[in-house]
């Protein structure tokens, strides 16, 4: 115990308490999403491109969501994937599939919240959101809504809590909230990448599944960095279809776009740190030219004070042991 003759007020501890008493952004492991991608197979694979982390089978995975439960980190998102591509993603809605399998073992041992991804890109064969058109032209639009449906509701049955289309298909809330509903899933709830800009701070992301477009760009479906007022519209669309929760994409170079977003609709307002906003802080961080742990913390933050209610980001693992 210690001896009240032997404490020493120190100024400086006082001050630092000050600070925190009229703080006005806090950033809490609550609030933090840790990403997560799944493969086939037993062993993990590193991902070199993104330090610390890796491809994970089932096994793999399930010990790492145990440790992140450990750390107080309340949710994950989780990225599907099969060795199988074709050209309509058919793997993605396989029930009996290893992913949906694994989504199944997960949710008999945790009760850590499940939200997965549902897209496409992962498992076509030409790396695109959506179906492509016969004429390899342009993407099906209804093909696509009916498969991204299909997936969202298998991942229900395998027991998610929560999907996260990720397509930008327009109109893909509203098809996904109405299949999840006729097949009795009205309390899995929707995140929705409501406003995904084209951005090259996806880099790092895209060779996790060697998901990079084998033609073409993702510019017809992804939002023009230049646009502020169309991440409103379609924020405020997402939630009149039916969504959650409504997500920015990426972060740090649209704090703006959060702010604005935050102000707009009423329904809790997700950010997602990207691969290429940690790969960069982390390949400094090697070179040591920048300390890792302070200047991510310095970004969550900003990410918060501009409006995020949660984030999404790679540092979740590790910030968590940090704050
Ligand atoms: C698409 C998807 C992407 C990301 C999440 N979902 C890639 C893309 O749109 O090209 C990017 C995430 C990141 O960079 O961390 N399914």
């Amino acid at each position: 115990m210690a001896n009240a003759h032997s404490y020493k007020p120190s100024r400086l501890r006082r001050a630092e308490s000050l600070r925190s008493l009229v703080r006005e952004t806090r950033l809490d492991k609550e609030s933090l999403i840790m990403p997560l991608f799944f493969k086939e197979g037993k062993a993990a694979e590193a991902i070199p491109s993104m330090p610390g982390i890796s491809k994970m089978p089932e096994t793999v995975l399930l010990k790492e969501i145990e440790a992140l439960d450990k750390l107080g980190i309340k949710a994950v998102l989780l990225f599907g994937a099969a060795n199988g591509k074709d050209e309509s993603g058919s793997a993605s809605y396989d029930e009996k599939s290893a992913f949906h399998k694994a989504i199944r073992a997960i949710k008999r041992t945790s009760d850590i919240v499940l939200i997965a991804d549902v897209c496409l890109c992962a498992y076509t064969s030409h790396g695109h959101c959506g179906i492509v058109d016969k004429k390899g032209a342009k993407i099906d639009h209804q093909k696509t809504l009916d498969a991204l449906a299909k997936i969202a509701v298998s991942y229900a049955e395998a027991g998610v809590d929560m999907v996260a289309p990720s397509a930008m298909t327009d109109g893909q809330v509203k098809s996904i909230r109405e299949a999840l509903d006729k097949n009795d899933f009205g309390e899995t709830a929707i995140m929705s990448y409501s406003v995904k800009y084209a951005s090259s701070f996806y880099g790092p992301f895209r060779d996790i599944y060697k998901s990079s477009p084998v033609f073409g760009d993702r510019k017809s479906y992804q939002m023009d960095p230049g646009n502020k007022r169309e991440a409103l519209r379609e924020a405020m669309l997402d939630v009149k279809e039916g969504a959650d929760i409504v997500m920015v994409k990426p972060a740090l170079a649209y704090l703006d776009i959060i702010g604005a977003v935050r102000e707009k609709v009423d329904v809790p307002v997700a950010a997602y740190n990207v691969s290429g906003e940690y790969s960069m802080v982390k390949a400094a961080q090697l070179k040591g030219w920048l300390d890792e742990k302070t200047v991510a913390l310095e970004m969550l933050n900003s990410i918060k004070r501009a409006g995020a209610d949660m984030i999404i980001t790679y540092w979740a693992k590790e910030a968590a042991q940090w704050i």
